[in-house]
C-alpha cells in the first residue's frame, strides 16, 4: 500500500477555523498531512514563523497524523523533501479558482509527480480570510466563531503588545 502524504501550504497569519476544517478533512483522507507554513508568501505577516507553527501545532494536537512545519523556498521542493505526492488547497469561492488554477499548473510543471487536490470550504467558512480576522481583532472586535480561543488570545496579545503564551 502506498503511503499517502499530503502537504497543506499557506501563510496562516493567523490560523482560522476555515484552515482547521480543511486539515480535519484532509487528515481523514491521507495517511499523513503536513501543514507547511510559508516563510516567503510575499505578505507582511503579523505573526512570526515560529508563532504560526506553534499556534497551528496547538490547534491540531487532536489530529495524530498531522504535523506542522515551515518552508523557505519552493513548495515543490519542500513537498519532494517530505516525499509528498499531493498538495492540498482549500477553495472558498469561485474567486479563489483563477489563482489556485495558476498555482496548481505551475507546481505541476515544476514537478510533474505532484498533484493538487482541492477541498471545498464549508459554506460557513467561505467568507473567511486571515486579513479579515486581523482587521476585526485590530479594531477590538469579537473574533469568536472565526478562530479558536487560543488564536484569539494570540491576536489580542499582538494588538495589546503583550507577549503571547506559547
Ligand atoms: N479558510 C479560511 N481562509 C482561507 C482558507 C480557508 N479554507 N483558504 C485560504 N484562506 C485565506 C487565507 O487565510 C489567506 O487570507 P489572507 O490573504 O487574508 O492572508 C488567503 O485565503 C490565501 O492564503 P493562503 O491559502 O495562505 O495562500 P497564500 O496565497 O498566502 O500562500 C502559498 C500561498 C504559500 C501556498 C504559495 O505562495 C507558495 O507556495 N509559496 C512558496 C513559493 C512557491 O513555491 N511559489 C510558486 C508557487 S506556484
Amino acid at each position: 500500500m502506498k503511503l499517502r502524504i499530503a502537504v497543506y501550504p499557506g501563510s496562516f497569519d493567523p490560523f482560522t477555523y476555515g484552515h482547521l476544517d480543511i486539515i480535519d478533512r484532509a487528515a481523514q483522507i491521507f495517511d499523513q498531512v503536513i501543514v507547511a507554513v510559508s516563510v516567503n508568501s510575499g505578505k507582511n505577516p503579523l505573526f512570526t514563523i515560529e508563532e504560526r507553527v506553534a499556534m497551528i501545532a496547538k490547534e491540531c494536537t487532536h489530529l495524530k497524523n498531522v504535523e506542522v512545519d515551515c518552508f523557505y523556498g519552493l513548495l515543490v521542493d519542500f513537498a519532494c523533501q517530505k516525499k509528498a505526492r499531493v498538495i492540498i488547497r482549500g477553495l472558498r469561492a469561485v474567486s479563489d479558482f483563477e489563482y489556485e488554477f495558476q498555482m496548481a499548473l505551475t507546481n505541476r510543471k515544476l514537478n510533474p509527480n505532484l498533484d493538487t487536490i482541492f477541498l471545498v470550504s464549508q459554506p460557513k467558512y467561505s467568507f473567511l480570510s486571515s486579513s479579515i480576522v486581523k482587521e476585526i481583532a485590530s479594531l477590538g472586535g469579537n473574533v469568536t466563531g472565526f478562530v479558536s480561543p487560543g488564536v484569539a488570545a494570540w491576536l489580542s496579545a499582538k494588538f495589546t503588545n503583550k507577549k503571547p503564551e506559547v
